[in-house]
């Protein structure tokens, strides 16, 4: 069968060829259909995040999946049921440990948990692949098409539910939020902002010039573009006003500090990006005080858990038409190593590819 992998660094995705997959015991076979790519997949290829499975010089690619369940073997699941996997398994040669026992993978530290596709597990760019059932979440055919959107919302729902714990303690009513960044998952967030959470007014912030296909959409749901370089993110409040909500999905090392001088006193920030090293120098003093004088709060989330998955599939749901149409910029079908260079080809006009198995 036809996979995707990389040696991470080499920044180079190619088409390789695997022996289909037998399931285990009370893993499930699953037909992939499509695969969608992120920011952190071009961050895996050039070798500044995550990590080939142990004894393995490749990893195949591919995080974001949905696929249709091909032989339950033995489990739960239905053939021809719609799926979505999740991304955490245990540690290559262990069967589970306390986080996956409570369901809170996204929650494990390091040693703890592989990720499927990123770190020390392959992915789901192939045409079949095997997970156990309980990793496998169902969804409905009419969402199928874009089931590869679950895990990048998942993403947001777990990072929100966390940002909102930490103002749970007093009567909070947040009416301004930004997002930044104005990649898939910035924009993702911005529209769950707009259409499914509504706070009064929204922004995103990227850095690119007019016309752009990100701004139209940014627009288009109601929010106000922010460019960074007329506007850093320090001094937002003086240009449109303090944010109850910051959402940072840039990867920007900066923009996690700069962030607590674009928090409206008791708000929160919630960090997304997974950098590179980078030093550089930060007034300690004022960040410290601005946290503590004014309440403020920043939270970083990572992964997410079934229920995310769960809740984010009724997000998708939820989400307008014509937004899915315009994010999802490309679904390459794979028959070819030029549709590989293609799908990972990252240009002004790309904002969320996916790349697509089977037909649905
Ligand atoms: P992406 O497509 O690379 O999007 C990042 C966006 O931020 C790009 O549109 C980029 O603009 C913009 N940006 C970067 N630096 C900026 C700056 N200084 N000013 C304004 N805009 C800036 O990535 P993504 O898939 O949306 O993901 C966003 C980040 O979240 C990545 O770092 C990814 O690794 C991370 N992530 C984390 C999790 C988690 O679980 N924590 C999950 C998914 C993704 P240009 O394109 O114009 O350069
Ligand atoms: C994935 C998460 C993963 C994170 C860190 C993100 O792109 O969506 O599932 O935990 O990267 O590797
Ligand atoms: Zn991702």
């Amino acid at each position: 069968m036809d996979a995707i992998a990389v040696e991470p660094g080499t920044g180079e995705p190619e088409l390789i060829e695997l022996p289909v997959p037998e399931p285990a015991p009370g893993e499930a076979l699953v037909k992939t259909l499509r695969v969608g790519i992120d920011g952190t997949d071009h961050e895996v290829i050039r070798g500044v995040h995550g990590d080939v499975p142990a004894g393995d010089a490749r990893l195949v690619l591919g995080h974001e999946a949905v696929g249709v369940v091909e032989e339950p073997n033995g489990t739960d699941l239905e053939a021809g049921q719609y799926v979505v996997p999740t991304v955490r398994r245990p540690p290559q040669g262990t069967e589970t440990n306390e986080y996956f026992e409570r369901g809170e993978a996204d929650m494990a530290p390091d040693g703890e948990y592989v990720e499927r596709g990123i770190v020390g597990a392959h992915g789901f760019m192939a045409e079949y692949v095997t997970s156990p059932a309980e990793f496998l979440v169902p969804i409905p055919e009419h969402l199928a098409p874009l089931g590869f959107l679950v895990e990048p919302i998942s993403i947001t729902e777990k990072a929100l539910e966390h940002a909102y714990a930490t103002r749970s303690a007093f009567e909070w009513r947040p009416e301004s939020a930004i997002v930044l960044g104005n990649g898939s998952l910035g924009l993702l967030t911005l529209a769950m902002f707009a259409k499914t959470i509504g706070y009064e007014r929204t922004y995103c912030l990227g850095r690119r010039d007019r016309p752009d296909p990100s701004i139209d959409i940014i627009e288009e749901l109601g929010g106000t573009y922010v460019d960074s370089r007329e506007t850093p993110v320090s001094e937002i409040p003086a240009a449109y006003e303090p944010m109850d909500l910051v959402y940072e999905a840039t990867g920007y090392a900066k923009h996690a500090f700069e962030t607590v001088e674009a928090l409206a006193p008791n708000g929160v920030a919630a960090l997304l990006g997974v950098p590179g090293d980078w030093t550089f120098e930060v007034d300690g003093g004022r960040l410290h005080r601005e946290l503590v004088l004014h309440n403020k709060a920043l939270v970083g989330s990572v992964n997410s858990n079934r229920r995310h998955f769960e809740s984010a599939i009724d997000t998708l749901a939820e989400l307008p038409e014509w937004f899915l149409e315009a994010l999802v910029t490309e679904v390459r079908r794979i028959e070819g190593p030029d549709d590989v260079a293609a799908a990972f080809a990252d240009d002004d006009t790309t904002i969320k590819t996916a790349v697509e198995f089977a037909s649905i």
